[in-house]
């Protein structure tokens, strides 16, 4: 059953019933400064870092689900409800909820009265702007009560959960006309506070949630609301809120439109204070100002609409498809920005007090990323390559805030540093800048540690070749790219983490996906090297990546698949002798990729074992048979039900792997069709079923073994998005930035005529067609570009301003 549909021309995803099978969710703000919102009005605020700098109140795991937001209320002569439905679920006769670019539009519609909240965050902008516009649709004059409702979070959004006999006595808010301000803690160690305006005189108030909504009424029964009247409270501790209150009249065919302002202010620590104990609100006053019109709000949603344009104009195609190029064009390139801002902080599943910037995680979400906004990807990388140690190692998460390494997790996870290689090579071809390799980066955050960010990749692909086992194999760590591989863990108390405990760090375990991170990225720094002039550097790389590729065929190779491990006592993972686990994903994406064994055989052997084994209706699970015991040796993966998470769930961030090393040997329609099949476009009418968002990808789908597979779930902030995004522009429709120019070389379905391609690339626009007469799925006949025919499938960088006509063929 679907619940929507795609507005393309619109760039939204339309919700027509409000009853979706779990929320459905948008991302506002690109900058700084970032809300969630549900199609029913749920959701929070905050200031760069989810944990520390919370502006509303959310509960996560609630019942019902989703319940705290940014609610309007509407009390028509008794009749009151929401025009996002939620709270009060009170029928509407028509609702959509819009999900767009950055912003929300929600429209519910009851006897003759017409609300339409647009919610989103200006461009470069520390607030929040929601514009209401009321409209009388009926015959008749209309009067009825309007308030608005936010809930403020005393900042620190853990502390906000637990420290209640401090916090129900700290809560402290100025209210002055229309403008409700959120002052809490600012009297001591806190240089910032937050508001919540509107642009209208209001007629009342309240600052205390519990004095406005009664104490035993939850947010669908607010006494004041269904009185209608508001209670005009002054919060003294306890929980702060915000609403503001109206009593409006419409003639027929009347519209009133307000505009609410929910904003953040930082202010100089000597200049706090208009006087004793009133805040200096001037900052706060220019930045309502912004806003305080429905023209100032049309020129910003103009504004944003221009930004987006701009953004996705970058890679556009054209396939005959509409559920690939709204995927490619829209959605996934959306979503691929999302991750990059969150990283796994704050989704519908991610807690934003739980996790901050993964090492691993941000390196590869800007694989999808870079060709957005280079100069953003640049200092992502900095900030990442920053919080490394010197032996090459790495924090395994940082603090979006401070920028700083999270102690509490710690590192050891022996994959991390390679993806660095990853995000900076991607980096320079994207944008021909190589001056990002002369810059001086410090370690664990210690600028008199500092070196060349160079250096700091040298490191990354040492720190392999300085922790190899005894097969001379990469020695996993804490755990490789799966997080719940934890070979050296033996966790057997309830409440340890399998990430974080004390693990034995024995020097035996290996696993087979570094090897083969290693080879392909290895690859890559050779590649990089050479491009520079560092032929000595890249001459002894060589031999290290020689002897990796060595030692996998004579350790990692298991007749028809490639091992994935070998654990503490040596023994081995992911071979047919076992019982469980006989085969996993990770090392046939990653050894697969890399090219080990290619002319042997074995890359094309590993894939149809992929096939066979770990294919379903769904997706690639991760492994076959599943678990189902605990094995104390391999941690976490094996605690999970099987058919869930890593334990033989389909964990879609790892199936582009293996449609990537399908293009390599060729197999354009295997690698479409494990492209489509978790790809949401393609899922929209089984979305009850699916359960989560129709236009981003979700962490997981349930896996064959699994009680419902097929179910969905952690949808949004997953690598999913950017190792999609490659997979299909990169590998299977193959155009592909390189140090010298733009290389074409499509693997696609052979029943395809073919496609069109453009892509601005180092300032100049590529218009690239390319035709399929033979319908092969992969091999370029011939190449021109602006008519000259060019040998092999690189397009030399042209000139930036130019637009250049690239015709291909196939064949
Ligand atoms: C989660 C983590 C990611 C990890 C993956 C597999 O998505 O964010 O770092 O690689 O799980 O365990
Ligand atoms: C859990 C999750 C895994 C995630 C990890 C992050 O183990 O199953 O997906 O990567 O936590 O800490």
């Amino acid at each position: 059953m679907k619940f929507g549909h795609y507005d393309d021309s619109a760039r939204e995803y339309v919700i027509t019933n409000p009853r979706t099978p779990y929320p459905w969710i948008n991302y506002l703000g690109n900058e700084d400064f970032f809300s969630l919102t549900s199609n029913t009005s749920g959701g929070y605020t905050f200031y760069k870092d989810a944990k520390f700098r919370r502006l509303t109140r959310y509960r996560y795991n609630n019942v019902p689900v989703d319940n705290g937001g940014k609610y309007f209320y509407i009390n028509d002569n008794g009749d009151v409800w929401n025009p996002g439905w939620k709270p009060t679920q009170t029928p509407l006769d028509s609702y959509s909820c819009r999900h767009g670019m950055s912003y929300s539009v929600f429209t519910g519609e009851r006897n003759g009265l017409r609300a339409e909240v647009t919610q989103f965050i200006p461009l470069k902008t520390w607030a929040e702007v929601l514009r209401v516009k009321l409209k009388n649709t009926s015959n008749a004059p209309k009067k009825f009560k309007f308030f608005s409702f936010i809930e403020w979070c005393l900042w620190n959004a853990e502390d906000d959960m637990q420290n209640l006999q401090r916090n129900f006595s700290t809560g402290e808010v100025e209210v002055v006309g229309s403008t409700i301000y959120h002052k809490t803690e600012f009297k001591e160690r806190r240089n910032h506070y937050a508001f919540y305006n509107v642009n209208a005189p209001i007629q009342g108030f309240d600052t205390d949630r519990d004095q406005w909504k009664g104490l035993y009424n939850n947010f669908d029964r607010p006494d004041a609301v269904f009185e209608g009247k508001p209670r005009n409270s002054e919060a003294h501790g306890w929980s702060p809120c915000a609403s503001h209150y109206f009593e409006i009249e419409l003639a027929p065919g009347e519209e009133k439109v307000l505009v609410f302002t929910l904003g953040y202010i930082e202010v100089d620590k000597d200049n706090k204070w208009e006087s004793k104990s009133i805040i200096n609100k001037k900052p706060a006053l220019e930045l309502m100002a912004r806003f305080d019109t429905n023209e100032k709000v049309d020129a910003e949603l103009k504004k944003l609409s221009d930004y987006w344009s701009n953004l996705l104009s970058t890679i556009e195609v054209k396939t005959g498809d509409e559920r690939i190029d709204r995927s490619v064009n829209i959605w996934n390139q959306y979503q691929c920005m999302v991750t990059f801002n969150m990283s796994r902080s704050a989704s519908f599943f991610e807690t934003g007090i739980g996790r901050g910037m993964g090492f691993r995680d941000s390196n590869q979400d800007l694989i999808g990323f870079v060709h957005q906004v280079p100069e953003r990807a640049r200092e992502r990388i900095i900030d990442i390559a920053s919080t490394q140690f010197e032996d090459g190692s790495a924090y395994h998460q940082y603090q979006p805030l401070t920028k700083r390494g999270n102690h509490a997790v710690g590192g050891n996870f022996n994959d991390d540093p390679l993806w660095l290689i990853l995000s900076t090579t991607d980096y320079i071809k994207e944008s021909g800048d190589y001056s990002i390799l002369d810059e001086m980066v410090p370690y664990d955050n210690d600028a008199s540690k500092a070196t060349s960010h160079f250096e700091h990749l040298r490191r990354s692909f040492m720190h392999t070749v300085n922790n190899l086992g005894p097969h001379g194999l990469p020695l996993i760590g804490r755990a490789d790219w799966n997080d719940c591989l934890n070979l050296n863990c033996f966790s057997s108390e309830p409440n340890e983490s399998f990430q974080t405990t004390n693990n034995q760090m024995g020097r035996t375990a290996e696993s087979l996906m570094i090897a083969g991170q290693f080879v392909l990225y290895g690859n890559e720094y050779i590649k990089l090297c050479k491009q520079i002039g560092k032929h000595e550097e890249a001459a002894v790389a060589q031999t290290h990546v020689d002897n990796m590729v060595a030692a996998v065929k004579a350790h990692g190779w298991d007749g028809e698949w490639f091992l994935r491990a070998y654990d503490f006592y040596g023994k081995k993972i992911g071979s047919n002798e076992n019982e469980e686990g006989k085969i996993f994903i990770e090392s046939q994406g990653f050894c697969g990729m890399a090219g080990i064994g290619l002319e042997e055989g074995l890359v094309k052997k590993a894939m149809d074992s992929v096939k066979e084994h770990l294919d379903c209706e769904y997706g690639i699970v991760l492994n076959q048979p599943a678990f189902t015991k605990y094995y104390i040796e391999y941690g976490e993966i094996s605690t999970y039900p099987a058919g869930y998470k890593e334990n033989a769930g389909i964990f879609c961030h790892n199936n582009p792997w293996i449609m990537i090393a399908e293009t390599l040997i060729g197999d354009g329609d295997r690698a479409f069709d494990y492209w489509a099949k978790i790809t949401p476009a393609f899922l929209q009418d089984i979305s009850d079923l699916h359960k989560v968002e129709p236009y981003v990808y979700a962490q997981m789908i349930a896996g064959k073994d699994a009680y419902k597979p097929g179910e969905a779930k952690n949808s949004w902030l997953t690598g999913t998005a950017a190792w999609n995004f490659a997979a299909i522009t990169q590998y299977i429709l193959g155009v592909k930035p390189d140090y010298t120019g733009l290389a074409v070389n499509p693997c696609i379905p052979k029943a395809w005529d073919g496609f069109a391609f453009t892509r601005k690339f180092r300032g100049a626009t590529y218009n690239i067609t390319v035709k399929n007469p033979n319908h092969v799925s992969k091999g370029v006949k011939s190449l021109t570009v602006n008519g000259a025919a060019v040998t092999g499938f690189v397009i030399p960088t042209q000139a930036a301003g130019s637009v250049v006509d690239v015709q291909v063929v196939m064949g």
